[in-house]
């Protein structure tokens, strides 16, 4: 098992960086995009030709293997999580970000096996930022060991979130009475515009924590393993164990600090994927 890991991941990577090359052929912005689920949930023809490079060339290597794809997903494909190898795939995270230019885009790859994060990957090609962490060998930014801050304490925690790609006025006001908790009690909020972006950033001892309701399966995969690698705690924002599923994730450098997040934090539970 242990060898195949390294094979599925060193494919993976391969992969990850040939795609790359499609995000980095728009660097000022890709202008040409379609709406999803509302006015703010874009996709661009690079997000889908990313997820083609990577869905055809890991089954063309590992037939067997399940994929659970953002575009594919909506495009009415199935979601569906066995314990099966399952490749978790957001061709590009940060889409707004792709689409305006702003330079926080990234691939997140992440393999499941028996529903576990065993090999995740978040790759900006723009920035050339490469995150990579397999189960039991530490997690890595550009090929260098990262760690997580291990920050205890909410009042000195820098902390990633997003707004979100979703018009839903519930939704919105969580978002906000989150924000002025975090603003009132933490050192600083940060939105980088992507998900597993936010997450590379808590596994980088960059960010102390980072929470978000809302977000996919494709979003926080690869994300889960990178900061669980790097020493730190990736949980339901309530507490509870994390669900990749679950649309929930609250991820932070040490266990007193992810719970007392969790006791801060207002919930909202959005359908599940
Ligand atoms: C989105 C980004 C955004 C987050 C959303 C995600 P996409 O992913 O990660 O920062 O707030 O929840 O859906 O649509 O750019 O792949």
């Amino acid at each position: 098992m242990g060898d195949s890991i390294d094979e599925y991941f060193e494919v993976a990577l391969d992969l990850v960086k040939t795609a790359g090359n499609l995000i980095n052929d728009h660097v000022s912005g890709c202008k040409t995009f379609e709406l999803k689920s509302c006015d703010i949930d874009l996709v661009t023809e690079i997000d889908k030709k990313v997820e083609d490079t990577l869905i055809g060339g890991l089954s063309k290597k590992f037939p067997t293997h399940k994929f659970i794809g953002e575009e594919t997903v909506s495009a009415g494909g199935k979601c569906e999580l066995t314990d099966e190898p399952t490749w978790v795939i957001d061709p590009v995270d940060g889409t707004m970000n792709f689409v305006h230019g702003f330079p926080h885009s990234c691939i997140s790859l992440g393999l499941l096996i028996n529903k576990e994060s065993v090999v995740g990957i978040i790759y900006n090609p723009i920035l050339n930022q490469l995150f990579t962490a397999q189960k039991g060998k530490g997690a890595f930014c550009n090929g260098r060991q990262i760690h997580v801050s291990q920050t205890k304490d909410i009042s000195k925690a820098l902390v990633t979130t997003e707004t979100g790609t979703s018009r839903d006025e519930e939704k919105q006001k969580v978002v906000f009475q989150n924000l002025q908790l975090m603003i009132a009690k933490g050192h600083g909020i940060r939105c980088l515009g992507s998900a597993a972006l936010n997450m590379a950033m808590v596994a980088l001892g960059g960010a102390d924590a980072n929470y978000e309701f809302g977000i996919h399966a494709w979003d926080i995969a690869a994300g889960d393993i990178l900061v669980r690698e790097a020493g730190g705690v990736c949980i339901d924002p309530a507490g509870g164990p994390f669900d990749v599923l679950s649309r929930r994730v609250l991820c932070a450098s040490s266990p007193e600090l992810a719970a007392e997040m969790a006791k801060l934090l207002v919930q909202f539970y959005p359908e599940r994927d």
